[in-house]
């Protein structure tokens, strides 16, 4: 179920950090004798302490490898369930005057939607992920299956459909140079995400996480209830082992998607989206979660990201806030969001605090709108802290 690409990251994460720790030591009072002993030419009589020293950093090494081992061989792969796009953007200096020919600097073709940018961004981050969503077989299925394999996210258990009873999700988007925005003009006609009855062929017990993008199940309330549903069933009779999390997204504005209110009560994680906190009334990223938050359980984190203002967390009474980590210059917001949430369930699902997981998501979608796509987040994690 591992690829190549996720066994190449965890193998430059490990190098990364004896790295790390090499130089650590190499700052310590005993190095520092020896290289003082060294340059004075004693290096003989040193000899034990650069035994002691290579010694030392072997076992630790070794320590830390059996940890790591013990810890990869127990980590389970991250779900995505969602819609995944064929993205069309088109990149021009500023966004166009509307009946005016604007000739564009640039263009691709990208695999985008939100629940298949954050299993991008998590396996760049190094995580086990899988997509789990529906993809029709027209001329651009082997594009997106291909960029998938080659991104390190497992799509095995994915629903293909046939192309002539089922319409793909386009979406075709322009990214103004000068400002960085992007603007979506998404074609999502007759899309069919996943059902329930697909979702309960899964062995939820294969994954430490399930993540669920709501856009997905419009107008199919009941697909998502009883989905969820099934994961809290499951956490209950399986109490022993380790708890499978759901966390839900609420990205669309609340007034076209009321009908998924009742997720609040149900996900152990719900990330809302700028979008739905606006259309709702809300004026900031404090006054949402402190807002939404009697519409959630007892213990449920709520998260809010709101761009260029950071992000939120509370836990019932306790709140925690985050700046937002702007580069030097933005050249794309697109997936920034979906970025956010990578990044916040990356860090938490291997044991964050939620005031770091939140941190760490507004680190990471800010490193995001320095760089086109989201290959500029590889590798994060060791430079950060994770
Ligand atoms: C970015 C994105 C794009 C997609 C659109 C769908 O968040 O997922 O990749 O085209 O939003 O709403």
């Amino acid at each position: 179920m591992e690829t190549d690409e996720q066994f190449k990251n965890k193998v430059e994460q490990y190098v990364g950090r004896i790295v790390e720790k090499s130089l650590e030591m190499v700052k310590t009072e005993t190095f520092g004798d020896f290289h003082g002993s060294l340059k004075a030419g004693k290096m003989g009589n040193k000899f034990t302490d650069v035994k002691q020293f290579a010694d030392s950093l072997v076992n630790s090494c070794v320590k830390d490898g059996l940890q790591e081992i013990h810890k990869l061989s127990k980590s389970k792969p991250i779900l995505c369930i969602g819609i995944c796009t064929l993205d069309f953007v088109i990149i021009c200096d500023e966004y166009p005057i509307e009946d005016s020919k604007t000739l564009a600097i640039g263009n691709y073709w990208a695999r985008g939607g939100n629940a298949s940018n954050t299993s991008t961004v998590l396996a760049h981050l190094g995580a086990q992920v899988e997509y789990f969503g529906t993809m029709v077989d027209n001329q651009w299925l082997t594009f997106l299956q291909t960029d998938f394999k080659e991104t390190g996210v497992c799509i095995e258990n994915c629903i293909i459909l046939n192309h002539e009873k089922h319409k793909a999700p386009i979406a075709p988007l322009i990214i103004s140079k000068k400002k960085g925005t992007r603007t979506a003009i998404p074609d999502f006609n007759g899309i069919v995400g996943v059902t329930y009855e697909q979702f309960s062929s899964l062995d939820i017990g294969k994954y430490s996480w399930i993540h669920l993008e709501s856009r997905s199940f419009e107008g199919r309330t009941d697909d998502i209830e009883n989905i969820v549903t099934r994961i809290v069933r499951y956490n209950t009779v399986n109490n022993a082992g380790r708890k499978v999390l759901v966390s839900v997204e609420l990205e669309q504005p609340n007034s076209t998607n009321p009908e998924f209110r009742f997720l609040f009560g149900k996900a152990d994680i719900v990330l809302i989206g700028k979008d739905y906190a606006i259309d709702d009334g809300y004026a900031n990223k404090e006054e949402t979660v402190r807002g939404l938050y009697k519409l959630c359980k007892a213990g449920t984190i709520l998260v809010c990201a709101w761009g260029e203002d950071g992000a939120a967390a509370l836990v019932d009474d306790k709140l925690e806030v985050s700046p937002a980590f702007p580069p030097e210059k933005v050249v794309d917001t697109l997936g920034a969001g979906d970025t956010f949430n990578a990044g916040f369930i990356y860090a938490f699902s291997r044991g964050k605090s939620v005031a770091k997981a939140l941190e760490f998501g507004c680190i990471v979608a800010g490193h995001k709108c320095g760089c086109h796509g989201f290959s500029c987040v590889k590798g994060l994690q060791r430079k950060v802290y994770l």
